[in-house]
């Protein structure tokens, strides 16, 4: 069965055609990172906008490189929420009428379950490994979410812990811009933290006792307090229009050239990981698991996949998988392998789907 996957529920416009779940035949991802550079963090608008004119030219691509004709494309998937409604919309509203013309179902995918099936594709020409057993648990660390989620068959979720304020990504980003490091943050500080010392600083953990629960906001303030001396003070704007809402420039910090940028990024990045991967490694002993899976955009960061595949390597009995690179951050294959096992269990969604810009998971996929 090929499944022809859509994404667009932020800056990414993605298309990817995926058979039986799994084979990944094409993915193609049109990036707007260029485009949001400029304003320091996504601008709602513009990224609906932009999702507009890639949406054909890329489904187009991701049928040319599968070989596949629109005739041999057997159902849509599409992610539904959570995102940004306006770049939702687009994807949502071509894939169903796409469905329509062609007479195939419609599936509309919950995005962050998306992100948990990103495990079971195989990458292009790759050899299939065994998927993921169950029971599950999951580590979920994207831009907007933290979670760890068990997943004791396909569809079925128990939410274990999440953050209380900032995600995962969010603190990568939001640190990365405090460090005048630009976006999206969580590359940049894993470049800027190589070389560096992560014991450096000392920047706080939040444990918050026994809980599954997560927290980074103290971890940001303390790293404003440690850049806080270098900082320099802001240039004027060239002109007033650079001030023109809502697509303000987005000026960066300056700091003075002694400040030590990569032993902060390394102590940031550290504060991070050690959290996510202590409290996975505690679910796991207070959970029965037999795999553990790492997915979403944080899932590519190299210090987090060691750190993890350390730590969870030592307690036995437990699988780890990781995604490619290519399908930690948003991606249609991922849509399409978490639509097509939808199906698998009887989901199709009806012409009346709507989007979603807050969807928990295990939200109705329908
Ligand atoms: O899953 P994703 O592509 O989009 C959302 O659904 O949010 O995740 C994007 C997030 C951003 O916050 C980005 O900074 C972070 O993933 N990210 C990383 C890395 N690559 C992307 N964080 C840490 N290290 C990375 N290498
Ligand atoms: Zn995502």
């Amino acid at each position: 069965m090929n499944v022809l996957g859509i994404e667009t529920s932020c800056d990414e416009t993605s298309a990817a055609v995926v058979r039986n779940g799994r084979e990944v035949q094409s993915n193609v991802v049109a990036s707007q990172i260029e485009l949001h550079r400029a304003h320091g963090g996504v601008v709602p608008e513009l990224a609906a906008r932009a999702q507009l004119t890639a949406i054909i030219p890329v489904v187009e691509e991701a049928l040319r490189q599968a070989d596949t004709g629109l005739d041999e494309i057997d159902a849509i998937a599409v992610t539904r929420g959570p995102g940004l409604a306006g770049s939702l919309l687009v994807g949502v509203n071509f894939a169903k009428t796409l469905a329509y013309a062609r007479s195939i179902p419609l599936v509309g995918v919950n995005h962050l379950e998306a992100h948990l099936y990103a495990n079971w594709l195989a990458p292009v020409g790759d050899e299939m490994g065994a998927e993921p057993e169950f029971p599950i648990l999951a580590l979920l660390v994207s831009g907007g979410h933290t979670e760890l989620v068990s997943m004791t068959g396909h569809g079925q979720y128990q939410l274990l812990g999440q953050t209380r304020d900032d995600a995962a990504g969010e603190a990568f980003d939001k640190g990365a811009r405090l460090l005048g490091l630009g976006y999206p943050g969580g590359p940049a500080i894993q470049k800027a933290a190589e070389g560096g010392r992560a014991d450096a600083f000392a920047l706080p953990r939040a444990w918050l006792g026994d809980s599954h629960d997560f927290s980074f906001s103290g971890l940001k303030t303390a790293l404003l307090r440690e850049v806080e001396p270098y900082r320099l003070p802001d240039e004027e704007p060239e002109t007033e229009d650079e001030n023109d809402l809502p697509f303000r420039k987005h000026r960066p910090p300056r700091f003075r050239a002694d400040m030590p940028v990569a032993d902060l990024a390394a102590s940031f990045q550290e504060a991070i990981v050690d959290v996510l991967v202590s409290k996975t490694a505690n679910a796991v002993r207070n959970t029965e698991t037999n795999s553990v899976v790492l997915a979403g955009g944080v899932a590519a960061n190299r210090a987090l996949r060691e750190r993890l595949s350390d730590e969870i390597g030592a307690i036995s009995g437990t699988m780890l998988r990781v995604p490619a690179f290519s399908y930690c951050t948003d991606n249609a294959a991922m849509v399409a392998a978490a639509g097509y096992y939808a199906m698998r269990r009887g989901a199709q969604s009806g012409w009346e789907l709507d989007v979603s810009s807050r969807l928990p998971i295990g939200g109705m996929i329908l």
